[in-house]
This record gives structure tokens, sequence and C-alpha cells, in this order.
């Protein structure tokens, strides 16, 4: 089969990239970003780059024309992103994906959406099952547009499903390993990462006592894989998580044991990182029934396992 992988040359973009790749399958990806993640690639015949935006609606169309699915994973991620450019996120993301799905539309080819827990915004029913309330705060607040981006996105999705495409949205939990962003940014993983392995003191955010459940990226990828593939996904909102659940505080003392360093932990004021505006989420947990059931796959990889993996990757990237 051909994919078109939009963001293909992201973190999960370059994953699923190669595992597409590793079943034999042609895939073209879409991206802005350097190849520094997919360069291991460029040399093979069933493998394309096309660096471009999703938002240059030719290049889109001729690529639409070309696959047979679509991975929309091309958007503006990172919570720098959502509090210091609050207008690339709402525009590339919300006008991505309608771009997407108006071309998808045309030429009835199946798209997947990437969305992402932050949909739940701080929603204290956990686990967030996928037909939860979302709980966000108010549109003043720059953090909640990331969120609201994508729940856009979700609905566009679900329009078109309605007039007869076939779609898919699947909402990612954290996920980490191998070529996540670089070390000292981005997200929490990586920001500990850069601390971690200089052996200097590691920085939480808040008391540490909030909640995430990460999510191996090998297992993010099975799951991604299966929700192109699988026609009873179609029409459904997926999570896509582990319900391995950690403190950040913890997740640092892990971090910091498994990697052998010396570091030690501080904390610091969140208003001080992100603004006094932020709201962080406490607890964030998925209900991941639907990703065993409709998607079949469990996560496999344990955190202390997976942060090995990619503690080892930093330290020597290949
Ligand atoms: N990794 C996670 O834990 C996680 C969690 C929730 C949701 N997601 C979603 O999964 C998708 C992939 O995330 P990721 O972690 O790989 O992030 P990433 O930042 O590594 O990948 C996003 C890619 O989109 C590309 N992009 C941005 N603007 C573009 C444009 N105008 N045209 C083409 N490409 C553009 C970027 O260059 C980047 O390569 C995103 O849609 C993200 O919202 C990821």
């Amino acid at each position: 089969m051909r994919f078109l992988i939009t963001g293909g040359a992201g973190f999960l973009g370059s994953h699923l990239t190669d595992a597409m790749l590793g079943q034999g399958h042609e895939v073209t990806i879409l991206d802005v970003a350097s190849d520094l993640k997919v360069r291991h690639q460029l040399g093979n015949p069933q493998f394309r780059y096309v660096r471009d935006s999703i938002l240059n609606r030719e290049i889109l169309e001729g690529l639409i024309s070309w696959c047979d699915v679509v991975y929309h994973l091309a958007a503006v991620v990172g919570v720098e992103h959502y509090v210091g450019d609050p207008y690339q996120v709402l525009n590339v993301n919300v006008n991505g994906i309608q771009a997407v799905l108006q071309v998808a539309f045309k030429a009835q080819k199946k798209v997947v959406f990437s969305s992402t827990s932050e949909v739940y915004g701080k929603s204290s029913v956990v686990p967030f099952r996928e037909e939860g309330d979302r709980v966000l705060g108010s549109t003043k607040i720059d953090r909640w547009c990331y969120s609201t981006s994508k729940a856009v996105g979700e609905h566009f999705c679900f329009a078109f499903h309605k007039l007869g495409l076939p779609v898919v949205v699947i909402r990612y939990f954290n996920v980490y390993g191998p070529r996540l962003d670089q070390m000292d940014v981005g997200r929490v993983i990586t920001i500990f990462l850069g601390q971690v392995l200089r052996g200097e003191p590691v920085t939480v955010v808040g008391d540490g006592k909030q909640t995430r459940c990460f999510t191996y990226v090998d297992d993010a990828i099975r799951a991604t894989v299966s929700a192109g593939l699988k026609e009873e996904a179609v029409g459904e909102i997926i999570n896509i998580g582990s319900d391995e659940e950690i403190c950040i505080k913890d997740l640092a003392a892990v971090m910091v044991r498994l990697s052998g360093s010396r570091s030690s932990l501080t904390f610091v004021p969140q208003e001080a990182v992100y603004g006094k505006s932020y709201e962080d989420i406490r607890r964030r947990v998925p209900d991941i029934r639907r990703m065993r059931e409709i998607l079949d796959v469990s996560p496999q990889v344990k955190l202390e396992e997976g942060l090995r993996r990619t503690i080892d990757w930093f330290r020597s990237p290949s």
C-alpha cells in the first residue's frame, strides 16, 4: 500500500515511516523539518521525502491522489509553542487538518488524525474515556490553544465522516523514545535527560506530584499502524497510551537512577517556567480498552525498560 505521512520527519512520523517501510509499503512524507530523523531511509526506493508545508494545497493534492491512506501527524507541538506562539499552533493545526480532509474527501482517501490527550484538558474524571467530557480553561490562557486546535481537528474529522469519508481519530498519551526532541528542549523526558546525563540538578516544575502515563514509541506505533489498517477503527476515537501512571518527581528519580547519574532534584515554581496563567493537569491516565479491543494492541514496554532504551539512545544516537 501507499501511505502519505504528514509530519513524517518528526518523532512519531519517522518511527511510523520505519514501520511502514519495514512492512513493505511505500511511504511519502510531507514535512517542513530537516531530514535528520529519516536520513537513514533516504536511499530506500520505497521512500520519498517532500519538504514542504501541509498548507501548500497543490502539493497536498498531488500527494493525496498518489496514496491509499493519509496519516496526518504534522502539527506545531510542544508547550513552548502553546505559550509562546499560539498563532502558529492554531494556524497550522486547524488549517492543516481542514486542508487534508478537504483534499482527501475529493479523492475519497482514508485519513488517520493524530490528536492528543490534551483534548481532555483538566478533567478530573480519570481514566480518560474517549467519550468523556473535555474541561478547558479560558481562551485568555494560551496553553489551551493546542488542545482546542486538536479538538477542532476532531470535529472536522467527524463532520467529514458524516459526509462519507473514512476517518480515524487517535489520541496519543505522552509518547517517548529514541529521536524524541533534542536534549534540553521539548518534552519533559528530553528536558530531564540533558540534566541527568550532565549530572546537573533535575528541574521538576511545580510540586512534581502531577502524574502522566508515558507510552513507549514502539507500542504507540503498533497501535498507529493498526488504526490505519483495521476497518473497525473507522469513525472511532481511540486513546493510544499506557496505563502505567507515574508522578513527575518519581519519573525524575527513576531517570537519575537508571542513568547512574549524581543529579539531585530541584523544584521550580510553574509560573517561573510557563508564566502566571499556565494551568497544569494533575492526573492524566488513559482508558485503553479500545486500543486493546479495536486495534488489538496492548502496551508491552514497561516504563523502566523504555527509559533505559531511550537513555541508551541519547547517549549514543544512531
Ligand atoms: N509524541 C507525543 O507524545 C504526542 C502526544 C499527543 C499528540 N501527538 C501528536 O502526534 C503528532 C506527531 O507528534 P510528534 O511527537 O512526532 O511531534 P514532532 O514535533 O516531532 O512532529 C511534528 C512534525 O510536524 C511538522 N510540521 C509542523 N508544521 C508543519 C507544516 N506546516 N507542514 C508540514 N509539516 C509540519 C514538524 O516539522 C514535525 O516534524 C502531532 O500531531 C502531535 O500533536 C504526539
